[in-house]
């Protein structure tokens, strides 16, 4: 048989080693040891990881890029980030948002982030990002599977434009409904927001994905109305909370009732490990809490986690390089994932749980799914997340889309090798 692509002897995440994948016209036609059959591309894997492409689950693409416009935020806070963000939401146009979201997408493909599911702010006079983006996701939406989430910002009951702007966006073509009670005036509007939100996703049969609970107040309660919504609603396995990071602060007793809640619901969570760890804690003094959600213990109980990587250089952070796996490393020291099971589930947080969250179809490397994936410089998922592996291809259906050279450094150290390559370092036994 005639193929477009051929990947030969790649190692598989879940172990597979030897294994040649076959494309043809979009899609995984034939996965095994030797596949027979001539193509029009081969890759010679040479044994490196072959996994299907990184998932962001959690970002803001109408912000991205505009760090230092029109200033830096000084505290480092939540609260600083959303003030500067509305002053740079009046004066960036249209324009100025394609073109930085473009170019971020640029970045993340060559990265192997295959699907971002992105919030775009519906407050304010003018749906300019709600614009801007759906031309973008028009644009990209033959290298990444672009879902919006239309996300009030300023509140959806604190925010008088907030609940027309909501409809509005989701009638343009926005993908999936957001929210943010605890930032609404009080605990009563938070609530109440959560129940506007989920009826309005009920009616019109769309996904919710709330920024919930973002704070470090143990008393932020409001994802327990999120399952309660979730399930008055028949919203199981719709229905995500990003963030969670009040969880980290809660007391245990009430923490043990909550997640099995959360279970019951189907809620999926999504941690942003590199903007938690930035954000959270900043009133604290020593000790400081890391503000990173549960996350051991969700997916201990069944919950789908993901791992998102939400901000790069915008009024919230001011780092980031589209790099899940940069993403993953973090997730894993700040939740204290360190068991082998654990690190390789970390991987799975930026990959196939976060692919489960956007509901995406035809994902993974099985025949019949898209013809998607990401050529690692490394031999398993533990060593990518530990290296941050290269992205040596990046392909999207059957075809070549970004090359990376392999990351290798000369040596001019005498009687020492003369090339150090940090993915074939291995532990050294001790002679007995
Ligand atoms: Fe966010």
């Amino acid at each position: 048989m005639n193929f477009d692509l051929i990947i030969k002897n790649a190692t598989l995440v879940d172990g597979r080693t030897s294994i040649d994948v076959a494309c043809h016209k979009g899609l995984i036609v034939a996965i095994d040891r030797a596949v027979q059959g001539e193509a029009k591309e081969v890759i010679d894997a040479k044994g490196q990881l072959l996994s299907p492409p990184f998932i962001d689950p959690h970002f803001h693409l109408d912000a991205t890029l505009s760090l230092g416009t029109p200033r830096m935020n000084i505290s480092g806070t939540l609260l600083e980030g959303i003030a500067l963000w509305g002053e740079l939401k009046p004066v960036q146009t249209i324009d100025d948002i394609i073109e930085r979201a473009l170019r971020y997408c640029d970045l993340a493909v060559s990265m192997g982030i295959g699907a971002i599911r992105s919030h775009v702010d519906i407050c304010g006079a003018e749906l300019k990002g709600v614009e801007a983006l759906l031309e973008v996701r028009k644009q990209v939406s033959h290298y990444i599977d672009l879902q919006l989430v239309a996300f009030p910002q300023d509140g959806a009951f604190r925010d008088p434009t907030a609940k027309k702007n909501l409809i509005k966006a989701l009638d343009m073509g926005v993908d999936v409904i957001g929210g943010i009670p605890h930032f609404e005036s009080t605990m009563q509007q938070g609530t109440d927001s959560i129940k506007f939100l989920c009826e309005i996703a009920a009616e019109r049969g769309l996904m919710v994905d709330m920024h919930c609970d973002e704070s470090d107040d143990p008393l932020s309660r409001h994802v327990e109305t999120l399952a309660y919504e979730t399930r008055r609603l028949g919203l199981e396995g719709k229905v995500t909370g990003s963030h969670l990071t009040s969880m980290h602060s809660m007391d245990n007793y009430y923490v043990s009732k909550l997640i099995a809640l959360m279970a019951k619901a189907e809620l999926h969570a999504i941690a942003n490990p590199l903007i938690n760890i930035m954000l959270q804690g900043r009133h604290d003094t020593y000790p400081k809490r890391r503000g990173q959600t549960r996350v051991p213990e969700l997916k201990a109980a069944g919950i789908v986690v993901g791992f998102g990587s939400d901000c790069m250089m915008d009024p919230w952070y001011s780092l980031g390089k589209a790099d899940m796996l940069d993403v993953a490393h973090m997730g894993l020291h700040v939740g204290q994932l360190s068991s082998r099971t654990d690190m390789a589930w970390c991987f799975d947080a930026v990959t196939k749980n976060s692919a489960k969250i956007m509901g995406l179809e035809g994902y993974g490397i099985e025949q019949g799914c898209k013809a998607n994936m990401v050529l690692l410089q490394a031999t398993d998922s533990i060593e990518a997340i530990r290296l941050r592996a290269t992205r040596l291809a990046v392909i999207r259906d059957g075809k070549v889309i970004a090359r990376s050279q392999p990351n290798k450094s000369e040596l001019f150290l005498k009687g020492r090798p003369k090339h150090i390559d940090p993915a074939t370092y291995a532990p050294i036994a001790s002679s007995t």
